[in-house]
């Protein structure tokens, strides 16, 4: 396997803009997540990689291989990328080793190479048993699974997968995502894996490029694109909270700075380099908790079971147009309409644009 570089990745369709200034580094064996709201280019950006659409500008590497450019387009076929759809796309007639097999017979590999090839796929997928079965026998999982070792026959150099798991229902998305796990330990693949699912992609990735109207918002870890999102579009679409106005007064040490938010003072996280001056804050459901001493008064204007957790939203009296969420068990969710306070523990100033 390789790595992938992308530098100034620009597609337009007519007047749509739908990949635009794209500069993206996938290392090698990475499991990379696009997550992004419908339209924003993350079908687009994939076909580019797999060579399915030329790119207007900018360059595509696979590991050293120049790829893409304007002048130059290595075809799909000579890209060694694998690639699975939302739909499985198996052909019907063929028994579960003719469809793993079939991108083999296509480039002529007959005999013992072809069946060790085929077995060694279906192993790596957790068929092995099911050789002969239809894919009208399957669930499922298993058409998936079956796409994935058709996809793994060829010795991609990198893996593709756009929404391989959409149609599946929950709780089969929820093994699938165990075996896409396993199956990138196993084989150290390097994944490029579109979803607009964020949990998915959070449990799955080791990093998120979060896309927005064909460009990049933001590429990070789980865990740093949720604690410190670097624009408001990332703040809103990543988790649930709340972006709130804010001051930033003064720099503290340790990424943190003393900021005022909805009339009161606190300490907040910052990026190094943050400049006093008007700010926006986003404010997480845990970075809030209630308490009879909370220096922010509000009242709660809606609530949302959620299983044994109700998701309460408040409207603060200092901004009664915003809506602060915090998450509480059942019986301590306060009633609809209750005046109630809360505490502030923590909370991240987004950096300017
Ligand atoms: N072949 C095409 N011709 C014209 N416009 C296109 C074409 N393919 C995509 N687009 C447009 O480019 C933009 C990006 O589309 P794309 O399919 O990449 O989005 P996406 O992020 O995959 O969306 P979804 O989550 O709905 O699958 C959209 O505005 C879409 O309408
Ligand atoms: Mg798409």
């Amino acid at each position: 396997m390789v790595g992938l570089t992308l530098t100034s990745v620009s597609k337009r369709f007519g007047e749509t803009r739908a990949v635009e200034a794209v500069d993206l580094s996938v290392a090698d064996g990475e499991f990379l997540a696009v997550l992004g709201p419908s339209g924003c280019g993350k079908t687009t950006l994939l076909r580019l990689i797999a060579g399915f659409e030329r790119l207007d500008q900018g360059t595509i590497h696979l590991g050293d291989l120049l790829a893409s450019a304007p002048e130059r387009h290595l075809p799909t076929e000579d890209r060694r990328i694998g690639i699975v759809f939302q739909s499985y796309a198996l052909w019907p007639h063929m028994t579960v080793a003719g469809n793993v097999g079939y991108p083999l017979r296509v480039q002529k590999v007959r005999g013992s190479d072809y069946d060790r090839r085929v077995a060694a796929a279906l192993q790596t997928v957790g068929l092995t048993g099911l050789e002969e079965r239809r894919p009208a026998e399957l669930s499922g999982g298993q058409r998936q699974r079956v796409a994935l070792a058709r996809c793994m026959v060829m010795e991609p150099r990198i893996v593709l997968l756009d929404e391989p798991l959409a149609n599946l229902d929950v709780h089969l998305r929820a093994a699938m995502e165990d075996e896409f796990a396993e199956f990138h330990a196993n084989t150290g693949a390097t994944m490029v894996y579109i979803t607009h699912d964020q949990a998915e992609a959070m449990t799955l990735a080791d990093r998120i490029a979060v896309m927005d109207g064909g460009r990049l918002a933001q590429v990070a870890q789980p865990r740093d694109l949720y604690r410190k999102p670097e624009n408001d579009m990332v703040a809103g679409f990543i988790g649930q909270g709340a972006i709130v106005p804010g001051h930033v007064s003064s720099l503290l040490r340790d990424g943190r700075c003393a900021a005022t938010v909805l009339g009161r003072d606190f300490v907040l996280r910052c990026a190094p380099g943050q400049q006093p001056g008007a700010v926006r804050v986003c404010l997480r459901p845990e970075d809030l908790s209630l308490a009879p001493e909370g220096s922010i008064p509000g009242r709660a204007v809606r609530l949302t079971y959620k299983g044994g957790v109700t998701a309460v939203d408040i409207a603060p009296e200092a901004d009664p147009e915003a809506r602060l969420q915090l998450t509480l068990l059942d019986k301590r969710a306060p009633a609809k309409g209750e005046a109630v306070r809360l505490t502030l523990q923590d909370g991240w100033v987004i950096p300017a644009a």
